[in-house]
């Protein structure tokens, strides 16, 4: 069996995550891609980070640099997060002919009209599925999915904290600086909250989304941008009056040849679909002229379904590198000793 060495850069929530899907799923990946995909390095400035994952010696490093330059490695995953160390070891590491896969939404959003064609000319693959929506496939939801459609309009909530924060100041009646503090202190928002309640993190995704939509380059300076901290529970409650929910909507919506794309908490009707997407959970609708609507809904962020769509990314350039297109024939269909289905009595 082909194997494919990955390297990962970061041991944080994210990449913890991954390593321990690349670990513990090694036998169901390689079943169903036929590749045995293998962790080869993990590379943070704390090996500590990596003392609760089954690492074999060797594994875990501090050594960035080194995972990015090792020959043996295919496919390089970035989980640093921030701007600057990751865009050096990502350029660094398209420079040495391997392929990227990032969650990075800020740098993609700032830096991703360099790094794209950076690696297009290199000739190798830079994949973001988990830069937008965690675990929803949107980003191959449009860009394959959808891509005989021309697309009218996104809308969604694609900020988990916010919709957290708002969700409880609904349900709860509670003030936003009550339940922020209640989110940091439990871990969940981040210590400096600034980029997901000033909105900043839903307009870095819908400027990414925007760019696959509609085929313009990423734009951030455009998105006009609202975060939640005015939000009061008296605006709630008002809103409740008049059959209303107020959410942070990401919303992007193509006129004439233009897109007018925006973040802000919005009102939105009670019987809408998304007024029902509470706590940290995210939902996208994307209108395109041939389906109409897609919604797609899940787990926008935290560690393992983030993950999830890291590892997605990881096998899809694998299957690439293998097999090319028939990489994705599940492996399952043509082994012998496949799981059958058990047959069914009739319920009469
Ligand atoms: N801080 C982000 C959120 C994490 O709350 O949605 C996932 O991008």
């Amino acid at each position: 069996m082909k194997q494919i060495n990955i390297g990962i850069l970061g041991c944080g929530t994210v990449g913890s995550g991954t390593a321990r899907i690349l670990l513990e799923k090694q036998k169901l990946i390689s079943d169903r891609t036929g590749i045995n995909v293998h962790l080869k390095s993990i590379a943070d400035i704390d090996p500590t980070r990596g003392k609760d994952l089954p690492l074999a010696d060797g594994v875990m490093t501090t050594d960035a640099g080194a995972v990015v330059d090792d020959p043996e490695i295919q496919i390089i995953v970035e989980l640093i997060g921030g701007k600057t160390l990751a865009k050096e070891l990502i350029t660094r590491a398209i420079d040495n002919g391997k392929h990227i896969v990032t969650a990075n939404k800020a740098l993609l959003s700032a830096h991703g009209n360099t790094l794209f064609p950076l690696a297009a000319q290199r000739g190798v693959d830079l994949a973001y599925e988990a830069s937008v929506g965690g675990c929803m496939p949107i980003i191959k939801s449009i860009r394959e999915s959808l891509v005989g459609n021309a697309i009218g309009s996104i809308r969604g909530i694609l900020n988990g904290t916010c919709n957290y924060i708002l969700s409880r100041m609904t349900a709860e009646g509670c003030a936003f600086d009550e339940v922020l503090a209640d989110a940091q202190a439990n871990g969940f928002a981040e210590a400096d909250p600034t980029l997901d309640v000033d909105g900043f993190d839903a307009a870095h995704k819908l400027a990414i989304l925007n760019a696959i939509a509609f085929g313009m380059t990423i734009n951030l300076e455009d998105v006009y941008v609202e975060g939640i901290r005015r939000i009061t529970p008296m605006d709630i409650e008002f809103a409740a009056d008049f059959g209303y929910t107020v959410k942070l909507l990401a919303i992007s919506k193509q006129t004439n040849g233009a897109v007018e794309a925006r973040v802000h908490p919005t009102m939105i009707s009670h019987d809408n679909i998304l007024a029902s997407v509470n706590g940290s959970l995210n939902a996208v609708t994307v209108s395109g002229d041939c389906v109409e609507n897609v919604l797609l809904y899940g787990h926008g962020a935290g560690k393992m379904p983030t993950a999830s769509a890291v590892v997605s990314d990881i096998v899809d350039i694998a299957r690439n590198l293998v097999f090319g297109a028939p990489g994705r024939i599940p492996a399952l269909a043509y082994r012998p000793e496949a799981i059958r289905t058990i047959p069914v009595l009739p319920i009469d």
